[in-house]
């Protein structure tokens, strides 16, 4: 096996001489003041090594990756009956998207577009106000870290919910086709906030763990089954980057699920997770450098699951 800390160290003086590196997000005015010049990559392996390069220790909003973490809730506490709600294709449209809406029943393609987010976030309210759902969310994400110092980045938060006029409409067009059980703005509550959690590349490599590990965390807790991490990370592949999907599963082969903060979480089943940043982001909204970094990442390593 190829000195893994040599390639992390070998991408991230690579992507630091980068020239094109996309655009950072800026319709969260918040997100816009992010310098588009960093670059952090870590991995999590299975084995309890972490190893990391760059500026993995920095820290960013994650963005639409914290949708993995509200599905493995969700899907905790609904089962499988979710999928009545939300559709598992690929909806080869943007993630922010409400074209699809109108001719499938209100009934989003996938839980990582923002329709699909807010069905999920909807579901985890059930019994609980927001700000009990939104701290239930921040616990399960630390829980999977085994790291308590992981926050919401309120601001951030604040930022979205005074801008997010899509979101809103994606809310209110569901409410009226009867798939939210609680008011718009209260599922909206919730996802601005999960969206706003702000982790560094170490600490999201190990969140994701579980993926890769069978379902067990990184503190060694068995949080889903084999068979749900599995399924998971196959909605990762066909829907994680939204109308990139296909490529990214062309170029990268790895599943993976990125998000406007310029992170992407990917992972290597058996073998570990990978936490990846760079705030420019190509035309789909993915990370660009982050996904050459996993690119080149998954082709030394041999990491590609085909
Ligand atoms: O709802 C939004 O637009 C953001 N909170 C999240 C979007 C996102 O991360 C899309 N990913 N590339």
């Amino acid at each position: 096996m190829p000195d893994l800390q040599g390639v992390l160290d070998e991408i991230a003086a690579e992507m630091a001489v980068q020239t094109d590196r996309g655009a950072v997000a800026d319709y969260i005015p918040e997100l816009a003041t992010v310098d588009p010049n960093r670059f952090g990559i870590a991995v999590a392996l299975v084995d309890g090594r972490v190893l990391s390069a760059g500026d993995a220790q920095d820290i960013f909003s994650i963005q639409s990756i914290s949708k993995v973490f509200t599905l493995t809730l969700a899907l905790g506490k609904v089962g499988d009956g979710l999928w009545r709600r939300v559709g598992r294709e690929p909806s080869g449209n943007p993630f922010n998207s409400i074209v699809q809406l109108e001719y499938e029943a209100a009934v989003p393609r996938n839980p990582f577009i923002n329709a699909g987010a807010i069905v999920v976030a909807d579901t985890l309210l059930a019994g609980y106000q927001p700000r009990e759902a939104i701290g239930e969310i921040l616990r399960f994400v630390q829980f999977l870290a085994d790291d308590d110092s992981i926050v919401i980045d309120h601001m951030v938060a604040a930022s979205e919910r005074a801008t997010g006029f899509r979101n809103v409409a994606l809310a209110n067009y569901m409410k009226s086709f009867g798939n939210l059980d609680h008011a718009p703005e209260l599922a909206l509550g919730v996802y601005f906030h999960h969206c706003a959690i702000a982790m560094n590349c170490c600490q999201l490599a190990l969140a994701g763990r579980f993926l890769a590990d069978r379902g067990r965390s990184a503190g060694g807790h068995s949080v889903v089954s084999a068979e749900r991490a599995r399924r998971i990370s196959a909605l990762m592949l066909t829907c994680g980057h939204y109308d990139g999907s296909g490529d990214f599963a062309f170029r990268v082969g790895i599943p993976a699920k990125s998000g406007v903060g310029g992170g992407i979480l990917g992972t290597v089943p058996g073998v570990g997770s990978v936490a990846v940043w760079s705030p420019g982001l190509n035309r789909q909204g993915n990370s660009q450098l982050g996904m050459l970094a996993l690119e080149k990442l998954a082709r030394v390593m041999n990491w590609s699951v085909f």
